[in-house]
């Protein structure tokens, strides 16, 4: 199904909604996530948290997202952060020069170009602004963090673009206190804060939004002796290098050059691996390989994983070995020290990150599992059971004949365990079609027949198939059904 229906789908039954809608002048690039999609969310993160952090034994931190002036000196991003903009002259609309060029000439310039190359296309071809056909004045940068005045004297401070700031600044402290050791991978969830041109379709172009990243420390010296590579040699990934797709093992990715090295071959495999379990359909999926003229100001080597939605190919994560710039910025700045010992050896960590967009994950898990099957005359989000944002619906056939008291005896006894939703109004088969919607693996039924024998109906949801099973035996069939891979 397309982006409407997902975005139907997010409007009516509460996974995610424009933020401060009752107001005219509430800004785009804002949105809420409701209860289903709060629900969703923290377990995908749950997921990443056992497939990535868990896995490899990272470190994980929760860090502020307000932070000083003097780490985004030392970043590079107040220096180099900014978007090239064009202005019309009459009306004054604002527009990102290089998307605008795109869409009307077809010609692609990445957005770190001189900023001259967009005033000479815009010029070339004619360019005019597209509300009032207007000329545009010169193309010029500008800045999107977000700036923040603390405390009375307005103080500056920015709200952090990326979360991993955080982790740079704090590393010498984390990697002494933890008894750190290369490689060591840090990892933080959070939002971060980006004052986009144009936001636009939802959780794809927000302004403020979720990371979840990981920022691994390494000594450059060592990035093909990794004894840890052996647990995904024979891991599938999907690689696009200069316009050649190619689907190869990681060890056959490092063989052929594809991956420089088995240090950044293994990191793609464990994404890899992750998003597989996340039901997003990895034949739409590939990491593509990053030109010198895509690639972020701070990256040395970039792979971004993309998957392919209704919309077009959407990056999910940025795989970028960012090297020594990022400490050795923060060392250069702070005179602190950020060498550690590696086997004797004084080194400054290098650093390869996933940087993962959080709400872009889950828009496209979204669509990939949402289908409609006509010959039931119902709309299924077929979601992974231990990623569905209520896992077992509880319902009564009907209220009476003390069928209501013992439905809410059996939601009472499971409700803090699992997320259960109790039902008790409505025909049954509308109940069921909204479970279905909402991605619910399991629907309970107590009828006549459970006052006799102590049994329900348990329904699936993608077979809409039904067994009795016993209420003695709810808890174990549940548990292994919603297990975590
Ligand atoms: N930290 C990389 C990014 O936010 O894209």
């Amino acid at each position: 199904m397309n982006y409407d229906n997902v975005m139907k789908l997010a409007l009516e039954r509460g996974f995610y909604f424009p933020s401060c809608e009752i107001y005219p002048d509430a800004q785009a690039g804002f949105w809420e996530y409701g209860p289903v999609g709060v629900s969703l969310k923290n377990k995908f993160l749950e997921l990443w948290r056992r497939e990535l952090v868990r896995r490899d034994r990272m470190l994980e931190i929760d860090g502020s997202q307000i932070m000083c002036k003097s780490v985004f000196e030392a970043s590079g991003h107040l220096a180099s952060f900014a978007d090239p903009i064009i202005k019309c002259k009459n009306c004054k609309s604002t527009f990102r020069a290089d998307k605008l060029i795109v869409e009307l000439a077809s010609i692609e310039v990445p957005e770190s170009a001189p900023i001259e190359e967009f005033d000479k296309i815009i010029i070339e071809k004619k360019i005019r602004c597209t509300k009032c056909s207007g000329e545009f004045d010169k193309a010029h940068k500008f800045n999107m963090m977000f700036k923040v005045g603390i405390g009375p004297e307005e103080e500056p401070a920015y709200l952090r673009p990326e979360t991993c700031q955080s982790i740079f600044v704090d590393f010498p402290r984390l990697f002494k206190t933890m008894r750190g050791k290369l490689p060591l991978g840090i990892a933080q969830i959070g939002k971060s804060f980006r004052n986009e041109i144009s936001p636009r379709q939802s959780l794809l172009r927000l302004r403020e939004f979720y990371q979840a990243e990981i920022e691994v420390f390494c000594n450059p010296k060592k990035l093909n002796e990794l004894e840890k590579f052996s647990e995904v040699k024979d891991t599938v990934i999907r690689i696009q290098v200069n316009d050649s797709q190619k689907t190869l093992t990681c060890t056959e990715a490092v063989e052929s050059g594809v991956i420089p090295n088995k240090f950044v071959a293994y990191y793609l495999g464990l994404l890899s691996e992750f998003y597989e379990k996340t039901g997003i359909d990895m034949k739409k999926s590939r990491f593509r390989k990053l030109s010198d003229k895509e690639k972020a100001f701070y990256a040395e080597i970039a792979f971004d994983f993309e998957v392919e939605t209704t919309t077009g190919w959407l990056e999910l994560v940025a795989c970028n070995y960012r090297s020594g710039y990022d400490l050795g910025g923060h060392s250069n700045k702070s005179k602190e020290k950020f060498e550690v010992l590696d086997d004797n050896e004084k080194v400054l960590p290098h650093v390869f990150e996933i940087s993962m967009g959080i709400d872009r994950s889950l828009y496209s898990i979204l669509e990939h599992n949402l289908r409609e099957d006509k010959e039931n005359d119902r709309i299924v989000l077929s979601l992974k059971p231990y990623l569905a944002p209520i896992h077992v619906g509880i319902l009564s056939l009907v209220k009476k004949d003390g069928l209501e008291e013992k439905t809410d005896e059996i939601y009472m006894k499971i409700k803090t365990k699992y997320d259960a939703f109790l039902d008790h109004s409505g025909a049954i088969g509308r109940r069921y079609r909204r479970l279905d919607e909402i991605g619910t693996p399991f629907a309970i039924t107590v009828d006549h027949q459970t006052l006799q024998d102590e049994t329900v109906t348990i329904r699936m949801r993608d077979q809409m198939s039904q067994n009795r099973i016993k209420i003695s035996e709810l808890d174990s069939v549940l548990s292994k059904e919603i297990a975590y891979p």
